[in-house]
């Protein structure tokens, strides 16, 4: 077997304005899980993309050898064909599918010219099984989590008979017990001879699982590190990624709390079709002025469905309980009204809810607050383009001009815009629902000072997020939410991550 399965070498790849990959090199051995580090627009996902033939041979300079031969990929179906597959960064399975047609689309079963559902169905059981996902072949792939969608694709991936499997940021939307799920399970391949490319922004999970990393900045590789050994730390990672030493992962902060500002009491949440489902249990939520306010849970918990819900009732039915803004009751049955009283809420699925990802920058950072930028009822457009261009500024996002088109944006930068257009609305209340998702340790740190500086303008923030560190690193008190049930409240000065755990793993009682 020859030692190498991939080597990229000298990678060049121009967009229109933004050399993305300037000269990228990259080696990967057989049977190994091979890291990529970098900030965000560093060139991660472009680099897998010309991989796997999503940009063919001829748009992109340089040379590709996989197991000892050049290739020239013109799409995806070619690069498939030689055993490498790609899960991108966004999902991309059909909801309104079953979990089976999702992990057969475009390469269906069929026995004379018909789709063979009996071998569709029991072969997807069996990929389930393999990657240890307890779920009828039936069920709709939009009736599930991230998690487990993540799980199905891979799946899918071991359906065309995979060698290289290229993961971009799989576990970016998942909790940790789905992570670690899913890394076992891709430590679980590596030894069955599956080579793996994985993209993270977790450095942890990078060093617990990879054999190596590579580090790519602006466009370049910068190194190569193994990690084994065991004796490179994620300091060192960091290092390699912004080109200079971070001191400390949070910014440093006086808080000063001012009154209450928002407060939700006895507030209950029925499913959207399953009514008689509770998802949300007599919750009580209070945050005040210039105060951080985090929401812990584990996945399912009901963090994203609470925030929704108060947004505009924007998720379930049946809701009932009150919302007073500054101890008068009011009302935010629609996210217009919501917005009206000054709330606003960022959220974790930058595609579905935050962004509109066909139109540009300046649309986007626009679009909750057009009201400011109207003259005699238009947007003035000149206005529009200045008030973008200082947020492109200020929040450092890497693009050639407020014109770019968002969904051209790489994830990270996606995210800066998200948290600009809600910040341009001046909220009173800013809800963010992991506000670090897919971002890099870098701009996490951008992110978490302009979170300060909202907090000190006497803001009232609510942050909800995955990551405990980044909840107890940040947040002045903490709210702990299981199955729907609020199951503790914990200051800063007496939260640790053992007490959270606790109070996030209650059982109702
Ligand atoms: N289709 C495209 N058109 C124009 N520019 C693009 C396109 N895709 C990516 N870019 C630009 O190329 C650069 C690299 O983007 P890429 O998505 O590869 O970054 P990344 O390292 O994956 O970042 P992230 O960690 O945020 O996902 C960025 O500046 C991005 O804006
Ligand atoms: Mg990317």
């Amino acid at each position: 077997m020859p030692e190498h399965i991939l080597q990229m070498r000298q990678i060049q790849k121009t967009f229109p304005g933004v050399k993305a990959l300037d000269n990228v090199s990259l080696d990967v051995d057989h049977g190994q899980v091979h890291a990529i580090c970098g900030e965000n627009g560093a060139g991660k996902s472009t680099l897998m993309k010309v991989l796997s033939g999503v940009y063919p041979y001829g748009t992109y300079d340089g040379d590709i050898v996989y197991e000892d031969r050049p290739v020239e990929f013109k799409d995806i179906r070619d690069s498939e064909k030689s055993g490498i597959v790609i899960i991108h960064q966004e999902l991309a399975l059909s909801p309104y599918l079953s979990v089976a047609e999702n992990i057969f689309l475009g390469n269906e079963k069929s026995r004379r010219g018909l789709i063979d559902w009996d071998a569709t169905n029991s072969e997807a059981a069996a990929l389930l099984t393999r990657v240890g996902l307890d779920l009828s072949p039936h069920t709709k792939a939009g009736n599930i989590g991230v998690g487990q969608q993540q799980l199905v694709e891979i799946a899918k991936a071991l359906s065309k008979e995979v060698r290289l499997l290229i993961l971009d940021e799989p576990t970016a939307a998942l909790n940790d017990e789905d992570s670690e799920h899913l890394l076992q399970l891709v430590g679980g391949l590596r030894d069955e001879g599956i080579t793996c490319i994985l993209i993270s922004h977790k450095l942890n999970e990078i060093r617990a699982i990879a054999d190596v990393v590579t580090i790519i900045r602006d466009g370049k590789t910068i190194e190569t590190l193994r990690l084994d050994g065991g004796d490179v730390s994620e300091d060192r990672i960091i290092k390699g990624m912004v080109g200079r030493d971070l001191e400390n992962r949070y910014p440093a902060r006086e808080p000063d709390i001012g009154d209450e500002v928002l407060r939700v009491e006895d507030w209950t949440v029925h499913h959207p079709t399953e009514h008689s489902r509770v998802v949300i249990d007599g919750a009580n939520v209070s945050v005040r002025a210039g105060e951080i306010v985090g929401i812990a849970g584990l996945m399912g918990a009901g963090r994203t469905e609470l925030a929704m819900s108060i947004f505009g009732h924007s998720y379930g039915t049946n809701i009932s309980g009150t919302v007073y803004k500054r101890g008068k009751p009011i009302s935010t049955k629609t996210v217009s009204e919501a917005i009206s009283h000054g709330i606003a809420y960022a959220t974790e699925d930058r595609k579905k809810y935050g962004l509109n990802l066909i139109e540009d920058i300046k649309r986007n950072v626009s679009a909750a607050a057009l009201d400011k930028l109207a003259d005699n009822g238009w947007v003035d457009g000149d206005k529009e383009v200045v008030v973008a261009e200082e947020y492109r500024q200020s929040m450092n996002i890497k693009a050639s001009s407020v014109a770019t088109v968002t969904g051209k944006l790489s994830g990270g930068n996606q995210q800066k815009v998200v948290l600009s257009k809600w910040m341009f609305s001046d909220p009173d209340v800013l809800i963010l629902d992991e506000p670090t998702r897919g971002i890099d340790v870098g701009a996490k740190y951008e992110i978490y000072t302009i979170i300060h500086r909202l907090a000190a303008q006497g803001k009232a923030v609510i942050m909800i997020s995955s990551e405990l560190p980044e909840i107890l690193g940040i947040c002045d008190r903490i709210y702990t939410l299981a199955e729907g049930t609020i199951t503790g409240e914990v200051t800063i000065d007496d939260a640790n991550p053992e007490i959270l755990m606790q109070h996030m793993t209650k059982d109702k009682d």
